[in-house]
């Protein structure tokens, strides 16, 4: 396979099924800058099209998941620059990835960590791990969906207090908030995430893009909105075999054989 500077790219699975990218920047806690976020753009595309993957797994290394945006890359940045580059808007590519991706969060997940953490469909995290918004404290506010996806997740007070104080949210209390699923020891965190993964990419490729693309809309659209295009999408699963497979299975007490068709 393709090597990179910053990451660590790997298929996992009994059936090679699943893409893990690891973060690989220690020495910086993984900032993210330029160069690893345009290598995981061309990973992202790579697994994407790359029909034996279902699931993709993301992780990073040392003590960090990522401690943000790469600050030694933006302090002499003026708004010129930003304006016009349009800065980080290519980190919108890894919220439009149609697969689903997990972010296994080992440690910091800081700034655009987060936010990179939080463009994922699942949140695992180990018990160290420490997530929040800190760019008050540098004299700038999350610029990757910090003030909006967080909303979402755990709500106005709860985020509010994060990215106005910078103050770090430990793994246990992301949980009872809501923003992980699930928080596991160190050593077990990738294992399972990639578990899961497995059980994922399993399942027919085509019913879990539109799972995902059902549940994601409910962050973009009104509600009304939102039940139209899930009825929408839950009628064409019955265009495909995998539906007629997958209660025809259940019928007659057999496991599905899915074909992704
Ligand atoms: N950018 C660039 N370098 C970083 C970095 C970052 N975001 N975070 C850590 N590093 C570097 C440090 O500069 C240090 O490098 P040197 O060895 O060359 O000095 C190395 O990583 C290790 O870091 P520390 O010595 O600081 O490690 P620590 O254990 O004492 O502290 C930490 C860990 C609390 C995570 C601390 O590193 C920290 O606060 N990092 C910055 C977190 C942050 O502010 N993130 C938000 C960035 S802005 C952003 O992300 C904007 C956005 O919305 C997209």
């Amino acid at each position: 396979g393709a090597q990179y500077e910053y990451l660590i790219v790997e298929t996992k699975g009994e059936k090679n099924n699943v893409g893990l990218i690891q973060l690989n920047r220690p020495k910086a806690l993984n900032a993210l800058c330029a160069g690893l976020m345009g290598e995981l753009g061309q990973v992202l595309d790579d697994l994407e099209s790359d029909p034996n993957i279902g699931c993709i797994v993301l992780t990073g290394s040392g003590k960090a998941f990522a401690a943000g945006a790469d600050i030694k890359e933006m302090e002499k940045k003026e708004f010129s620059d930003v304006y016009s580059s349009n800065f980080l808007n290519n980190w919108t590519r890894l919220a439009d990835t149609r697969k689903p991706v997990i972010a296994a969060v080992n440690g910091f997940a800081l700034g655009g960590g987060c936010e990179v953490a939080m463009m994922c469909d699942i949140i695992y995290a180990s018990e160290q791990a420490q997530f929040g918004q800190p760019e008050i404290l540098l004299g700038t506010i999350p610029g990757a969906g910090g003030t909006q996806r967080l909303t979402a997740a755990i709500g106005k007070s709860k985020t509010m207090e994060l990215v106005l104080t910078g103050n770090k949210m430990s793994a246990q209390d992301a949980e009872k908030a809501g923003l992980v699923s699930k928080v596991f020891p160190r050593d077990q965190l990738v294992d399972e995430a990639i578990k899961t993964a497995e059980k994922i990419a399993g399942l027919s490729s085509i019913i879990v893009a539109m799972a995902k693309e059902a549940v994601s809309a409910s962050f973009e659209t009104t509600l009304r909105e939102g039940l139209h295009f899930e009825k929408r999408l839950f009628h064409q699963t019955f265009a495909t075999k995998d539906q007629k497979e997958g209660m025809n299975a259940f019928v007659e007490k057999r496991e599905a054989k899915f074909t992704d068709s």
